[in-house]
């Protein structure tokens, strides 16, 4: 990256700040819709180990489904290609949360970052470690060097209360056959871990890994293989915004991961990963300033893998 980093991120920052947010914050969960809307914040880790943050990036917010890279990348460390039965590498062209395709797939979510995908992801895990709940957590505080780092009660319990469509997504696999346990206890889970909550510094350290051939920052420690990472980069790309995905790649041109609580996170392999949050959301369910934020900073910096 042209050795200005700080300052084209600084200059992209005040340049989007201002410009009119046409989005709406998430409102079907109930508890994110507290959040002060005009809150906005990016950091930078670089894998030389420098960073830079401006804005609102050591507040904290609901990474949401930034989480689900994690949640897959514990699966993949554990189980390997093995998941690949059990969901599919293809972009889903639907909303986040559509029931559509997994008639058609006889329950094969297209891909592991759609909810529908996510939940079988939560399933695995739930079969092949002894406490899924708390596994994945120490996982994340590993990544992230959070030792204190919890799941939110408050978001998780206005997500158990009106995620019927979870609900119905997790039933409707259940029923053709693709998941093994209690929905109701793979749904418990998969709202806790949607719940947690981090900064933007704290998601940019988290994600470096997936920047650094598959090897954690702070202490070089690996996490997973470098084809492994390889392999969740190119599914960031191709489906880390849900039906924007493409957009995504077209005016950002990296990979990366929207959640619904405004974050996103992006990555350049071997240079650097980069955490925005600004809460409100187009109509796709990704952070509208974010979104510009990004397109502004590869743009200025001409940093992006195409
Ligand atoms: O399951 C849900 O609807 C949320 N817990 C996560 C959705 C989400 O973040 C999708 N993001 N754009």
């Amino acid at each position: 990256m042209n050795s200005d980093y700080t300052q084209i991120i600084e200059n992209a920052y005040k340049f989007v700040k201002p410009i009119k947010d046409h989005g709406k914050l998430a409102t079907y969960i109930p508890e994110l819709a507290n959040v002060n809307p005009d809150k906005f914040g990016v950091h930078i880790t670089k894998i030389d180990g420098n960073n830079f943050g401006i804005g609102d990036h050591l507040e904290k917010f609901s990474i949401q489904s930034i989480a689900k890279v994690l949640s897959l990348s514990l699966a993949v460390k554990f189980l390997g290609e093995r998941i690949w039965t059990r969901i599919d590498v293809e972009p889903s062209g639907t909303k986040f949360d559509s029931l559509l395709l997994l008639e058609t797939y006889k329950g094969i979510p297209r891909n592991p970052f759609i909810n529908s995908g996510a939940i079988v992801i939560c399933d695995i895990l739930i079969t092949h470690l002894e406490n899924a709940r708390e596994e994945f957590l120490e996982f994340v505080r590993d990544l992230s060097d959070i030792p204190d780092l919890n799941y939110s009660d408050d978001i998780a319990d206005s997500e158990k209360a009106t995620g019927y469509r979870n609900v119905a997504l997790c039933n409707f696999i259940k029923s053709l056959g693709n998941i093994k346990n209690d929905p109701a206890e793979v749904l418990d889970f998969y709202f806790d871990m949607c719940s947690l909550e981090m900064n933007c510094e704290q998601v940019s350290r988290s994600f470096s890994f997936l920047a650094n051939g598959g090897r954690k920052l702070s202490d070089g420690k690996r996490i997973i293989t470098s084809s492994q990472a390889k392999r969740i980069n190119a599914l960031m790309l191709t489906c880390g915004f849900y039906d924007e995905s493409g957009e995504f790649a077209f005016k950002v041109g990296l990979p990366g991961k929207s959640g619904v609580g405004g974050g996103i996170v992006a990555l350049y392999p071997n240079n650097f990963t980069i955490a925005v949050w600004s809460p409100k959301l187009n109509s796709n369910g990704n952070s509208f300033k974010g979104m510009k934020l990004l397109e502004t900073v590869t743009t200025h910096s001409e940093m992006s893998i195409f």
